[in-house]
């Protein structure tokens, strides 16, 4: 897995022109790792950026590209689990994902694709069934990992109670100002890499906040660094 990876995350959430071009001007620019998910509307305009990428020559071959999916709150149910993929592969034009995750711990009434999610359609996941069909999607190979996103240390440790293929990645908020020390110790000691989102806090979405890009002391270290706050808040966490 490249250490970085491109968020696909736009709010609207919709397949848009604008975010295949972004795709291509960042494969363009060394990126090889994108995080898309079925809830971001990105799926389909990733597939069209990687199909161009290959057809002008800027990467060999999606074998290139480490493409991670999510599966939506309303699909994390047994059965829904791998006809979710299957949707997802034919949005990116793909065979297989790099990685598929689980995106929240909680389910919701199958058939909504909506954020924010509402209160009573929430429904507690049924882990066992839900990782068993994650873990199905593996062994087809229709993902060569599988996953989960926003999962606890005492979520994680009940999946790995009864999983036959343990999580491979957890992903999280993960910044300066989230720094998540009990949830990486206890991934380090799990073998879950643990993969930070909102690395500058989510600045400019529709969440999150500005603490991050406007926190005095980060702006002094990248100051005295000669870096911007942007690169010190990313390659802090990759020991650069
Ligand atoms: N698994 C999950 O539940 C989950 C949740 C959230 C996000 N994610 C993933 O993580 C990705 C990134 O997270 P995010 O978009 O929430 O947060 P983020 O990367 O922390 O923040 C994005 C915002 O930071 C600003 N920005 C980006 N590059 C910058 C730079 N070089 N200098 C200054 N400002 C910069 C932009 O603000 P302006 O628009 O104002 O320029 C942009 O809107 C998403 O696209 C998605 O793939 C996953």
């Amino acid at each position: 897995m490249a250490r970085l990876g491109f968020g696909t995350a736009a709010f609207p959430f919709e397949a848009s022109e604008v975010a295949k071009k972004a795709i291509l001007q960042a494969i363009e620019l060394g990126y090889r790792h994108f995080d898309t998910a079925s809830l971001y509307g990105s799926e389909q305009p990733l597939g069209e950026a990687i199909i161009e990428a290959v057809s002008v020559g800027l990467i060999k071959s999606r074998d290139d590209l480490f493409i991670t999916s999510k599966l939506w709150c309303s699909d994390a149910h047994g059965d829904r689990v791998l006809p979710a993929l299957q949707r997802s592969l034919q949005n990116l034009k793909l065979e297989y994902l790099d990685l598929f995750l689980i995106h929240w711990p909680i389910s919701s009434k199958p058939g909504a694709y909506e954020f924010p999610i509402k209160e009573e359609d929430l429904i507690p996941m049924d882990f066992n069934t839900v990782w068993a069909g994650m873990e199905e999607c593996q062994r087809l190979g229709l993902t060569k990992s599988i996953g989960v996103s926003n999962f606890s240390c005492k979520k994680l440790a009940d999946i790995l109670a009864f999983a036959k293929i343990p999580p491979a990645v957890n992903q999280v908020e993960m910044n300066p100002l989230c720094r998540q020390k009990k949830l990486r110790e206890f991934c380090n000691e799990s073998g879950i890499l643990l993969t930070a989102y909102s690395p500058l806090g989510a600045k400019g979405t529709i969440w999150g906040s500005n603490k991050v890009m406007e926190n005095e002391v980060l702006n002094e270290i990248a100051k005295a660094k000669g870096k911007t706050l942007a690169q010190c808040s990313i390659g802090g966490y990759h020991g650069h």
